[in-house]
């Protein structure tokens, strides 16, 4: 088992490709807590993983509030003993718009995608350190690898996420903790129906999200979306011991898009 006597967490755990994580981990032999602002959902993951026979425990909040990113790491290592590695999957698609913009739907998007993911991660670290090291993974996009030009708030919070990584996995390399992040392209999901139908994107006359869904699936070289399990397969590896030189790293996982 590749994540044998591993503790750890994953935000956004109750669906799409933080849930195919969460349970890919604990069948690979970590305890895990499934972190989510949809108790119903987070509970569902974590019972899926005991009735297969695995360890877990549902966390539910949101993740914009300080005092929750931080204590889920807390609430991690009272339930299981310490904390191995944290996978701050939780993003959000931000506003399109760029001229005449809300600025509250700036907010929104950089206290989810940058703020908490940070907070949650300077929590995680010391935990880490009494384990003797540890893994952290972020999830970016292809978004932050090239720019994507109708969600501009989106690009600079992934591209933040990235030179977040890039900065933890230099500082923390002498301690034995890595930092990586994952960057997934189109991956169907529902988040990306909200991304493609955001309400300040004009359809297309004839578009639905669905058609629009397909559309942007089809420009990767792969002419398909990605399955969630496909990134949480990458997550996996980046998180698990058979990834111990790798750190810094922005895994594209894209069908070749930013190829
Ligand atoms: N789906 C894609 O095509 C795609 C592509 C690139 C990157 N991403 C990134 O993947 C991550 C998640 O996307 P997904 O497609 O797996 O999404 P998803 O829609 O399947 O799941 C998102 C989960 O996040 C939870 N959540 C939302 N806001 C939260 C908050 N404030 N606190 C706690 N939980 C919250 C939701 O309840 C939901 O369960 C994000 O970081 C996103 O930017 C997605």
């Amino acid at each position: 088992m590749r994540m044998a006597n591993k503790v750890g967490l994953v935000t956004a755990g109750a669906s799409g490709m933080g849930r195919a994580g969460a349970i890919t981990f604990a069948r690979e032999g970590a305890a895990v807590a499934v972190v989510d602002i949809n108790p119903e959902g987070a509970a569902a993951v974590a019972r899926e993983i005991i009735d297969a026979g695995g360890q877990a425990i549902a966390l539910s909040g949101d993740l914009r509030d300080d005092a929750f990113a931080g204590d889920i790491v807390k609430r991690t290592v009272a339930a299981f003993g310490g904390l191995d590695f944290a996978w701050n999957h939780v993003g959000h698609p931000g506003p399109s718009s760029f001229e005449g913009i809300d600025m509250k739907d700036y907010e929104l998007a950089m206290d989810i995608n940058v703020r908490s993911v940070f907070v949650t991660a300077s929590h995680a670290v010391p935990e880490m350190r009494v384990r003797g090291g540890g893994a952290l993974l972020f999830t970016a996009s292809t978004s932050g690898i090239v720019g994507s030009p109708y969600s501009p708030v989106y690009s600079a919070a992934k591209f933040g996420v990235i030179g977040m990584t890039k900065s933890l996995a230099k500082r923390y390399a002498g301690e034995n903790i890595r930092v990586n992040a994952v960057c997934p392209g189109t991956t169907d999901t529902p988040m990306l129906r909200v991304f493609v139908a955001r309400p300040d994107m004009q359809l297309p006359p004839g578009e639905t999200a669905e058609s629009l869904v397909r559309k942007r699936a089809g420009l990767n070289p792969m002419k398909r979306p990605a399955q969630p399990q496909e990134i949480a397969n990458a997550a996996l590896f980046l998180l698990s011991d058979e990834a111990s030189f790798i750190t810094g790293v922005a895994l594209a996982v894209d069908g070749g898009s930013t190829a």
